[in-house]
């Protein structure tokens, strides 16, 4: 199993290819921005693109679906709530459920649905690795000012993933806005100022502010190309 990171894009977004090296397969997570990119990860890595995943629809994640259908003939998944929620639409497009368990080779991903920054935003897990899109950031967490999002839930949401996730579980977050590119659960326990926050209340203040970091620019109202 290995879990690849690589930068992309003006927004520090970072993408994943989540892949098997025995089957030489892989999974590529949030595929935006710049096919060939992408094409060049897949060469470099010497694995198959077998599988798209999306945590979201925001179209900084998923601007290059279509784009790379045309080249790889392969099953896009997203959670159905947030398909629903956004009308994302596209070849192959295969609506997930929370709690689904996914194969890339002999790899399995589980789909959390972890809303918040939208409604059907979703973390993928992969033994003790947490690929975790715009929900959690390494000292941040997606903002929820947009439409769709709700800090509410996403205090909820935050909760959840501490509570059932192992504390050295390694997150992959969707955009580098951290001091290091991954962190455990237990690191940021300690550092993450939005974890740090035993209220709702003093999270959605917080939240909501408009004054903490850990944001990112607004999206495009539409997600298409
Ligand atoms: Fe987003």
């Amino acid at each position: 199993m290995f879990i690849h990171q690589y930068p992309l894009g003006p927004w520090d977004n970072f993408q994943y290819f989540i892949g098997d090296r025995d089957a030489r397969v892989a999974a590529v997570v949030d595929p935006a921005w710049h096919l060939q990119s992408i094409l060049d990860e897949e060469g470099r890595l010497d694995v198959k693109i077998d599988a798209i995943l999306c945590t979201h629809s925001h179209f900084d994640h998923v601007d290059q679906v279509e784009h790379l259908l045309k080249e790889r003939d392969v099953p896009v998944y997203m959670l159905r709530e947030e398909i629903d929620f956004s009308g994302f639409r596209c070849e192959n497009l295969r609506p997930v459920s929370p709690g689904e368990t996914l194969r890339v080779g002999g790899v399995e991903v589980d789909v959390l649905h972890t809303p918040g920054h939208t409604p059907g935003s979703a973390c993928f897990r992969v033994r003790d690795n947490l690929v975790t899109g715009d929900t959690l950031f390494v000292d941040g967490c997606g903002r929820c000012d947009f439409v769709g999002g709700d800090p509410q839930v996403m205090y909820e949401t935050l909760r959840k993933l501490i509570d059932d996730l192992p504390a050295e579980t390694t997150m992959y977050p969707g955009h580098d806005y951290g001091q290091t590119p991954t962190a455990t659960l237990d690191a940021q326990l300690q550092s993450n100022p939005y974890l740090k926050l035993s209220t709702v209340a003093d999270f959605v203040a917080h939240r909501m502010s408009g004054k903490t970091a850990g944001g990112q620019v607004p999206p495009k109202p539409d997600w298409s190309p």
